[in-house]
């Protein structure tokens, strides 16, 4: 099959093309899936570079020669054997991540796959894969209701977008924040925030303040790592969510702890996928809404530029690294699955 594989970690992972290595033998309880869509991501930078915590040469599991890729979506080639033959069946329609999933094939546990309920294209299903943790921490951390207003911080990025969207689904006003004014333009043209600031020196945070009229936002949800900012902006009683750290290059803030207090403020750190595995009944919940939501057209990714084939990975890359990127990328990689999944709909 061809792939993008990463012999040894590099440099500039953008200029990572596709080759020629043996498809995947799933093991009796995996399946195998002939990936239609991929969805390369910052994370995908860092494992190539060998900079991610799951490339520790003791503690990670992802060592060269791997193939590059997370999140996915496909089509199921093969059903475990046996006892383990599973609930789906070949044929159908998925989404999941796993590493490796810049490949025409994957092999992959049932538990990393879900199913893409009847009139979701694969393509959205790739691209909010990675996203449920954006309606998780809106409707159920953060508790957003209709009429808040809610300040999102990396609110171009893949994470950043969907907490828009999830936000605004859930009937509350949203403030984008995001890095430069043709990333404020696209994020109110095409994902109707209520408002999209430009995070430059201090004039920002006013501004917040006055479309709150002085009395800030109810929450923040954070993706970048702005705690401090944040607690400037929101209002008494306010609620901060810590989702990421995509602007601090590894270096954590230390934040003045008075600053809570004299706000009453709630901070709050939310880590998806552990969540998930400790409350198994939760996460089912999560998902069927989010899907729901997805399906419905109530949450809608947000989805940049066109690539197809494994040969625009590297150009994702490229993008991505270069900051050009607003929303989530998705490569198509068998456009004869695009026009069947469309005759589905
Ligand atoms: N808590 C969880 O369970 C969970 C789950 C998934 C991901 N995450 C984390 O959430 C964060 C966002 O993930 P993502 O997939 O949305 O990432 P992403 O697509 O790369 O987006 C991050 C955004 O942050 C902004 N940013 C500001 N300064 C930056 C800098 N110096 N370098 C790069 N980006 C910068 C960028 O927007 P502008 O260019 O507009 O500034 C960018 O669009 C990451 O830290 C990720 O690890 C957390």
């Amino acid at each position: 099959m061809k792939a993008i594989l990463v012999p040894e970690f590099l440099t500039d992972p953008s200029t990572l093309t596709p080759t020629t290595t043996p498809a995947p033998k799933p093991k009796p309880d995996e399946y195998l899936i002939r990936v239609t869509h991929c969805s390369p991501q910052h994370a995908d930078i860092l494992h190539a570079q060998g900079k991610h915590q799951n490339t520790h040469p003791k503690k990670g599991h992802v060592h060269p020669p791997f193939i590059l890729g997370y999140d996915f979506a496909g089509v199921v080639e093969q059903t475990p054997s046996g006892d383990n033959s599973g609930e789906l069946s070949k044929g159908e329609r998925v989404f999941g991540a796993s590493i490796g999933a810049f490949a025409e094939y994957v092999a992959i546990k049932p538990h990393m796959l879900r199913r893409i309920p009847d009139g979701l294209s694969s393509e959205t299903a790739c691209a909010a894969s990675g996203q449920a943790v954006s309606f998780a921490a809106a409707a159920y951390v953060a508790n957003v209701r209709a009429g808040d207003v809610v300040l999102v911080s990396g609110a171009s990025g893949g994470l950043g977008s969907a907490c828009c969207s999830a936000v605004k689904a859930l009937g509350a006003r949203v403030i984008a924040l995001v890095g430069d004014k043709g990333k404020a333009e696209a994020m109110r043209r095409d994902m109707d925030v209520d408002e999209a600031l430009v995070m430059e020196g201090e004039e920002w945070v006013d501004r917040v303040r006055e479309i709150t009229d002085g009395r800030g936002v109810d929450v923040v949800l954070d993706n970048t790592g702005m705690v401090t900012e944040a607690t400037r902006c929101v209002a008494y009683g306010g609620t901060i969510v810590i989702l990421g750290f995509a602007a601090r290059k590894g270096e954590m803030e230390e934040v003045k702890m008075n600053r809570l207090l004299l706000k009453s403020i709630t901070l709050i750190g939310y880590r998806f996928g552990e969540d998930g595995r400790r409350y198994p009944a939760k996460l089912e919940e999560i998902w069927d809404r989010y899907l729901r939501l997805l399906t419905h057209g109530q949450l809608k990714p947000f989805i940049y530029g066109q690539y197809n084939g494994l040969g625009d990975v590297g150009r994702a890359l490229k993008d991505l690294a270069e900051r050009k990127v607003y929303g989530r990328i998705v490569v198509s990689l068998d456009t004869t699955d695009a026009s069947a999944e469309k005759a589905k709909l």
